[in-house]
């Protein structure tokens, strides 16, 4: 009998993977990194790699979810045996990241309230670093206290979390996705035509868009372009699995890849355009070239963006609501597709209710969380994200083709299958891009990450702390590899000769 839940419509299920991957990725890191890697130029690295990467990885892992019918370790290990211990590293990679990513969501609940009356005051930046967040206060490594602030919209960010997805996937995923994504993009569409006819938008767009030659036969550009795409459509985390698990045993898979894709994509656009029109505002407001205030991360959303804010000439407390609903919106549906990814894989394997997965699963994942609610939460943040996200990303994305296309020699029965269930028919190039040219630009970024960070401590920080972001890393390999060996309540073989049959 299957029993597996499945979404109410097509439309459910391509927003919930639009949501997940339309999140922070796009509002705060693609416009920085685009500008800093080349402007203009920069488009032809990110599409060759959306379109050799991106789509042809998303069509795998909605193939694998939709055929195998599990989450990722369970997927994978119908595929082979051997493939389980992946699954279970990618999910772990998910749940190291969802114990700091519903910090920035309750950051951004904090400033949107207090977009009403500005409270952030004139210097934004001292009143990130010192009033609010508190992390200019100690040393990194140090945790210093809970900083009150933080942790109570964190604890209602968790709450919100939990409610949605012990909704299960139709009545909580899908429902919270079909309102927050029209949401996103009805709020974001309005502040871009705010920022693009505020006075001097259009030197912050000439900055963007103006092409850098020089730089397109950098590698490191095109490791920034990967990168970007993996990280942003939410690849080899083994989220898009789980969501493909739960399509109809009919449905179309490589047309609503391209779907997915393209709007994140879009939606990147878009947010670049926002972002640089209203850096080349700020630029003319303080009478600077838009490169000295050209910025991304915490500091874009949290710092220079209240200063814009403070400086336009009319309904400045509106646009700041506007902006930081949609960082919540935008990081609140990528957040549920992370924690879903590893619930559904401990639901799956340990033959338990839904509901205890998430108390698990999500609970310890929302305890570990308190200690980026500390003074020194941000620092561990930034060292934990750096090494969980660039060797989770390019190691697992690597593993994951190469296991696929080269030792289970599966890419052709994937064509079939996904060509069986699509409009769109797969030709020869998708096994080209996912069995040649991913390996090699994923096996080339992960050489030039572990280079960099030998060469020199990232950002600064001492061994010593940096051993607990590797940790981290660390951990989710080895346990994901413990998890493998334990055995399944349900029987795997028998489920794989009658889920595939
Ligand atoms: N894709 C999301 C973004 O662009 C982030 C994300 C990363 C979500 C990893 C899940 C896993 O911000």
């Amino acid at each position: 009998m299957e029993n597996r839940e499945q979404w109410g419509s097509r439309a459910g299920f391509v927003l919930a993977a639009i949501g997940s991957a339309i999140g922070l990725g796009n509002i705060w890191r693609f416009p920085a990194v685009a500008y800093s890697n080349g402007g203009g130029s920069f488009f032809i690295p990110y599409l060759i790699a959306l379109l050799t990467a991106g789509i042809p990885l998303l069509i795998l892992e909605f193939t694998i979810g939709q055929k195998y019918r599990g989450s990722a370790p369970l997927s994978l290990g119908r595929i082979s045996k051997k493939g389980e211990w992946l699954g279970w590293w990618q999910v772990l990679v998910s749940f190291f990241i969802s114990t700091y990513y519903p910090i920035i969501v309750a950051w951004a609940l904090s400033y949107t309230i207090f977009s009403f009356k500005l409270s952030w005051g004139n210097d934004t930046g001292s009143f990130f670093a010192k009033d609010y967040a508190q992390f200019g206060l100690v040393a990194p490594g140090q945790m210093g206290g809970i900083v009150w602030q933080v942790f109570i919209p964190l604890v209602i960010v968790w709450a919100v979390v939990f409610i949605i997805l012990f909704k299960g996937v139709r009545k909580g995923i899908e429902k919270a996705n079909k309102f927050f994504i029209p949401m996103l993009v009805i709020l974001f569409t309005i502040i871009v035509i705010r920022a693009v006819t505020l006075d001097g938008a259009s030197a912050g767009l000439e900055a963007f868009f103006k092409p850098d030659w020089s730089k397109i036969m950098d590698g490191s550009v095109w490791v920034a372009a990967y990168s970007q795409i993996f990280f942003s459509l939410s690849i080899a985390f083994g989220i898009m699995i789980a969501y493909a698990s739960y399509l109809p045993r009919k449905s179309d898979i490589t047309n609503n890849a391209f779907i997915t894709g393209l709007s994140n994509s879009g939606f990147e656009l878009l947010a670049g355009i926002g972002v640089f029109a209203a850096l080349g505002f700020m630029a003319q407001a303080e009478g600077v070239s838009v490169d000295k205030v050209a910025a991304g991360g915490p500091n874009l959303v949290f710092v220079v963006l209240p200063k814009i804010i403070n400086t336009l000439p009319a309904f400045q407390g509106v646009f700041g609501v506007l902006f930081f609903l949609s960082i919540i919106f935008a990081g609140l549906t990528s957040l549920i597709s992370i924690v879903e990814a590893y619930v559904s894989a401990v639901q799956d394997k340990f033959n338990i209710s839904r509901k205890k997965a998430i108390g698990y699963g999500a609970g310890i994942s929302a305890i570990i969380s308190i200690v980026y609610a500390t003074k020194g939460g941000l620092y561990f943040l930034d060292n934990v994200d750096h090494f969980v996200n660039s060797y989770g990303i390019a190691l697992a994305g690597l593993i994951e083709v190469v296991l696929i296309a080269w030792v289970f020699k599966k890419l052709g029965d994937l064509q079939n299958h996904a060509n069986s269930m699509s409009d769109m028919r797969l030709g020869l190039w998708w096994k080209i891009c996912l069995s040649i040219i991913t390996p090699i630009v994923l096996g080339y970024m992960m050489i030039d990450s572990i280079i960099h960070d030998f060469k020199e401590p990232y950002s600064g920080y001492t061994w010593g702390f940096l051993s607990i972001g590797i940790a981290c890393a660390v951990i989710a390999l080895v346990a994901g590899i413990y998890l493998a060996a334990l055995k399944w309540k349900k029987n795997l073989s028998e489920e794989t000769q009658k889920e595939v049959s």
